[in-house]
């Protein structure tokens, strides 16, 4: 027997049990006659007394150890001298009467403490030493978790999970495929899945009717916090279904996971179109913890002779609660932050609300007290509060001044990580134009159904054409996306025709679908969640690969493993791949 308790688990009313434990050396300090060592693993810290007075020989044998050495020791529990409330074991501690080193260690490069010296590079080139730590460790307890309640309430309510290959072709969701080369078949390339979207529509035509799959997606893009190579969803499908009908089961599966998790009961979802979301908040995932609303000054401020907002498509300024004693320098800043080249501003105007309610602003050459006052109205600032205002092309100030307004959420210290403001935002548009090539691009994808209203448009104004496509928005992140699908052939071709695609592209690329279609396809809808992003909001971090056990760089590298890496020539031409010399 290795041991007889964890190290986590002796309490005062175990004083007086011999007990044998297991683990790493955490700490060792020795003193004299006397030595200690906190033992731990995955359950807790267990503070071991080794006494010169008891056994010298132990004595000896423990201050030869380093910091995670894996040891073994038996030993009599006794109440502690003095006492550690911060852990649950603080109140005891063993006498160590035998010991052995099961294994030797290196000193580790880094501090296995919550609180660790390693850098990000280091802890990842040795990931299996930081998940070593408590807090890392805790993520993934918590992911574990979660990933046990999506299980019980989607099983609950009638979902199967089924698999889906993963050496497949492309299913477009925007982003680039990672490819694999086929031995058997020379020049031809499987594509990683970037979702199993075509296979869970065609489980609907099998009849399957509610299924669900946590499964790995795969996306050659640009990385960034929120974004990683292969990442997880909780993939979702329904048949027979309305979008109403799919909101209610994921809000439900959102409001289980966050009551069993952590505790909270969550309102009911409120909903937002994408086009309200785009002219209050400048962007279509809002973070709702902070108000600060885009008012739309454009009357008020133009044909006053203040030459950058008469020349200005839109003026738009938003209230920042409190802050009408924010100094010159923070203005400043602020200017500063609006001009920085990724947002691309040429300046920022402010108002303050005095606390007599008068205003003073950096335009008052132009814009008198009423004046203001009705920018204030506008705005519903008080007085105390501060009145930010962007000006310029409509499209471009909204995407500025959702910067700012993120940027005042956190200098207000009004985004707080545990206070959840979750959103439905609905009725995407379902294409979008490539500026340049002005080619149709779809919004979510392909195989989103317009909504039936709007189909009529697809010919003479398919930018008007709203999508039966939904997100889920929790706090400003995109938790999740879906749709209802097409489910009908004819439809279907008209999609890939206004994407772009030639009848035999389309056949080519998505014919199995198509074909699918015409064996009595159901009317079906879904959604996908990012299964990474739910725990890391979950657990208050903005980083998803604090949840995800071994991550991949910011470059799309693994260095504990080193890859991707380079084939030998060999293998190369039993893939019949061959490689430019850079
Ligand atoms: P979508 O592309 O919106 O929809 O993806 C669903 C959710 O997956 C998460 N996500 C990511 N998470 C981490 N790293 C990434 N690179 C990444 N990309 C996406 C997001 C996103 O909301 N097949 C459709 C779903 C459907 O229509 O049912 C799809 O994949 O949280």
């Amino acid at each position: 027997m290795y041991r007889s308790h964890t190290c986590g688990e002796l309490k005062l009313a175990d004083a007086g049990k011999v007990v044998t434990l297991a683990g790493w050396a955490a700490r060792i300090r020795t003193m004299g006659g006397m030595a200690f060592i906190d033992i731990r693993d995955r359950y807790g810290i267990t503070q071991l007394a080794f006494n010169e007075g008891y056994d010298a020989g132990i004595l000896e044998q423990a201050s030869q150890i380093g910091r995670e050495f894996v040891i073994q020791v038996t030993g009599k529990v006794a109440e502690r001298e003095s006492k550690n409330p911060q852990i649950p074991t603080g109140d005891v501690e063993v006498i160590v009467t035998e010991f052995k080193i099961l294994n030797p260690a290196k000193t580790p490069p880094f501090l296995i403490e919550n609180e660790t010296d390693g850098g990000d590079d280091l802890r990842m080139q040795y990931r299996y030493l930081d998940l070593r730590r408590e807090v890392v460790r805790a993520n993934m307890v918590l992911r574990h978790k979660m990933a046990q309640e999506v299980r019980r309430y989607l099983s609950d309510s009638d979902f199967i999970e089924v698999e889906t290959p993963v050496l497949i072709k492309s299913t477009p969701e925007g982003a680039r495929d990672f490819v694999v080369p086929s031995r058997l078949n020379p020049g031809q390339f499987y594509a990683l899945p970037q979702s199993p979207q075509t296979f869970k529509q065609l489980l609907m035509v099998s009849g399957f009717d509610r299924y669900f799959q946590i499964v790995k997606c795969f996306r050659d893009e640009d990385l960034r916090a929120d974004r990683q190579p292969e990442f997880t969803q909780i993939d979702c499908e329904m048949s027979f279904v309305e979008r109403e009908d799919i909101l209610h089961v994921f809000e439900g599966l959102t409001r289980h996971l966050f009551q069993k998790v952590k505790g909270i009961d969550l309102p009911e979802v409120p909903m937002m179109s994408y086009a309200d979301a785009m002219q209050f908040y400048g962007c279509d995932k809002p973070d709702l913890r902070f108000d600060m609303r885009f008012a739309d000054l454009n009357d008020m401020a133009k044909g006053k002779g203040f030459g950058v907002f008469d020349n200005s498509e839109a003026v738009i300024g938003i209230c920042a609660p409190g802050a009408a004693s924010y100094t010159r320098k923070q203005l400043d800043e602020l200017t500063d932050f609006v001009k920085r080249p990724q947002i691309g501003a040429t300046g920022l105007i402010y108002c303050r609300v005095e606390a007599d309610g008068t205003f003073k602003s950096s335009v008052d050459k132009f814009f008198d007290q009423n004046a203001l006052s009705g920018w204030a109205a506008a705005c519903g600032a008080n007085p105390g509060d501060l009145i930010l205002v962007l000006a310029g092309p409509l499209n471009k100030v909204r995407k500025q001044m959702n910067e700012l307004r993120l940027e005042m959420g956190t200098r207000l210290g009004l985004r707080d990580p545990f206070n959840y403001k979750p959103l439905w935002v609905i009725d995407f548009p379902l294409l979008e134009q490539d500026e340049e090539s002005g080619r149709w691009h779809a919004m979510h994808h392909p195989f989103t159904s317009p909504l039936p209203e709007d189909i009529h448009l697809m010919q003479s104004d398919p930018g008007a054409v709203r999508a039966n496509a939904y997100d889920l928005v929790i706090n400003g992140v995109e938790v999740g996306g879906g749709s209802i699908r097409i489910h009908n052939r004819s439809l279907q071709e008209r999609m890939f025709e206004l994407l772009g695609f030639t009848p035999e592209q389309a056949r080519a690329q998505f014919g199995f679908l198509m074909d699918a279609f015409e064996y009595g396809a159901p009317p079906h809808g879904g959604i996908a969640f990012g299964f990474d992003r739910l725990c890391s909001l979950f657990g208050g971090s903005e980083t998803i690969r604090d949840y995800i056990a071994f991550p991949k760089n910011n470059a799309g590298r693994d260095v504990m493993i080193d890859a991707p890496s380079a084939l030998d020539q060999e293998q190369l031409d039993e893939l019949s791949v061959s490689v430019k010399q850079r």
